[in-house]
């Protein structure tokens, strides 16, 4: 039987006025000098003293605190959860959502009444991202457990249809990218990633180029990187055209695993390697979501697919590759490989797409967590309208980032006795800098366009449940890049009016 993909679907998310029956309802708390106090009502015919219960629980009302409260009376009903809800702020909401979620993750349907509460369509949003992403699941366990939680309602923000559906069309793409990089590498070959992105953008053109058609047009990098693999690597390209506007190329790093190659790497370190393809997770799955949403904007995503392996066939440290448009690179080190399917694929986008915009996503350097955390992305532009339009994005997306420096006194680091460029810094700055110096490689192959480079090695993978995000692939991109492209293309409505 083949594999069942998306993997798990989300509950429902609906809105209504009244409170439907449901086995828990969530009713908001807000801070209260000391204590926490109730936003709205409790449901009927519950006779409790909340003041007294959250003062006992020395609740606060804090985001994402909650108090659960059994309830005996006959009916539905089982539970109320009293979730904290601080200032309502976005970031409060999605984190109370993602609480209530998970609390409730064990009943069948859920109601979350807002009445008490003024939300708009970014609080919403965020509720109902929180509710749905944390209650993704991924497994393949032999007998794994129904999903309980089937169904949730929201209640009191009716005029908000258009917020909530932009909002599940969000979560949905992230779970989708969550499932490509939870796959475990011996299913998820360069061939199934690319058949999966068919599959998942079966209402749009896709092209497939194979490691033949790669080797006629001289994409040496993606060759290179998987010529270890008996499994062959291959080049993704979608599209979407809603008519209008720039036009923006999306560019994700696809190592399918990445072992290092000859430049081996240790055990624990390839514990995680199925994620080095959460680049190109996020750009196939944020174009389904920019379909769905049917964005006015042309966006082509592009996935550089690859599995670096180490074997007879594997390419050495010192060999010279030719990448896509006729430079030569000098590859120090297999382990270096993003860089190298990355600088074919920038360098088509320049060439042939000739892209108004490019932005490409990739679990690029191990260096990036050591700066930043597993909570933000490096970001880095060299273009500060860009820069801060990304910015903007991550601040109200739930994905933060933070913006590094391209240095280009470190540029000189790439250079190479025998070829255009190394992959790897030379070691006067010893490995240090890796992130800066991986990303002023990629620089030199984007023709001076409009580009930004998100380095998600941290958030694109996380080890715990932790809020909105569920102990495997986080589907990192997804909502910035989303939210940066909606809002990209209702200014381009507002420069055409
Ligand atoms: N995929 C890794 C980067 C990575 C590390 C992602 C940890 C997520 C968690 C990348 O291909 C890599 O191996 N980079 C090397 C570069 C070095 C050899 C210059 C690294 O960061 O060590
Ligand atoms: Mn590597
Ligand atoms: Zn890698």
């Amino acid at each position: 039987m083949p594999t069942p993909f998306p993997a798990g679907a989300l509950p429902e998310l609906v809105l209504a006025d009244e409170l439907p029956t449901a086995a828990v309802v969530a009713v908001p708390t807000v801070p209260d000098g000391e204590t926490a106090r109730l936003a709205g009502d409790l449901p009927g015919g519950l006779d409790v003293d909340v003041a007294a219960l959250l003062a006992r629980e020395t609740a606060k009302g804090g985001p994402g605190e909650v108090v659960g409260l059994p309830v005996t009376a006959e009916g539905d009903l089982q539970r109320v959860l009293l979730v904290g809800t601080g200032a309502a702020t976005p970031a409060d909401l999605r984190r109370a959502g993602a609480a209530v979620a998970r609390r409730a993750q064990s009943a069948e349907t859920l109601a979350v009444d807002l009445r008490g509460l003024e939300v708009d369509g970014g609080g919403l949003r965020a509720l109902a991202e929180g509710l749905l992403l944390a209650s993704y699941r991924f497994t393949r366990k032999a007998a794994p457990e129904a999903r309980a939680l089937s169904s949730v309602t929201v209640v009191g923000a009716g005029a908000l249809q258009d917020d909530l559906a932009a909002a599940v069309a969000v979560a949905r793409a992230t779970a989708v990218a969550r499932d490509l990089v939870n796959t475990p590498s011996l299913e998820k070959s360069p061939q199934w990633l690319a058949d999966t992105a068919r599959a998942l953008l079966d209402d749009l053109e896709v092209d497939v180029l194979g490691a033949d058609e790669l080797a006629r047009r001289g994409f040496g990098g993606i060759l290179g990187v998987g010529q270890g693999s008996s499994r062959p690597p291959c080049l993704v390209e979608a599209r979407y055209d809603g008519g209008a506007g720039p036009h923006v190329v999306l560019v994700g790093k696809g190592i399918t695993f990445d072992s290092g190659g000859l430049s081996l790497k240790p055990n624990a370190s390839m514990l995680e390697m199925k994620s080095d393809m959460g680049g190109a997770a996020a750009v196939l799955a944020t174009l389904r979501a920019v379909a769905d949403l049917r964005l006015p904007i042309r966006v082509t995503a592009l996935a550089a697919v690859a599995e670096n392996l180490p074997s007879g066939t594997a390419q050495r440290p010192g060999d010279v590759l030719r990448q896509y448009g006729g430079r030569t690179v000098e590859v120090l080190n297999t382990d270096a490989e993003g860089r190298l399917v990355l600088a074919d694929a920038l360098a088509y986008a320049d060439q042939d797409l000739q892209a108004d915009v490019v932005v490409d996503v990739a679990t690029l350097t191990g260096a990036m967590p050591v700066a930043l955390g597993k909570r933000l992305a490096g970001l880095f532009a060299g273009d500060d309208a860009l820069a801060a339009q990304l910015e903007a994005a991550a601040g109200s997306s739930g994905e933060p980032l933070w913006r590094m420096p391209l240095v280009d006194d470190y540029r000189h680091t790439l250079d190479s006795p025998v070829a255009d460029l190394r992959n790897i810094g030379r070691p006067e700055l010893g490995l240090m800098g890796g992130s800066i110096t991986a990303a002023l490689f990629l620089r030199e192959f984007t023709g001076g366009r409009p580009w930004a480079h998100l380095d998600i090695a941290g958030p694109a993978f996380t080890g715990s449940d932790e809020d909105e995000r569920t102990k495997g692939g986080t589907g990192y991109g997804v909502r910035l890049l989303t939210a940066w492209l909606t809002a990209l293309a209702a200014t381009g409505d507002r420069a055409a009016a």
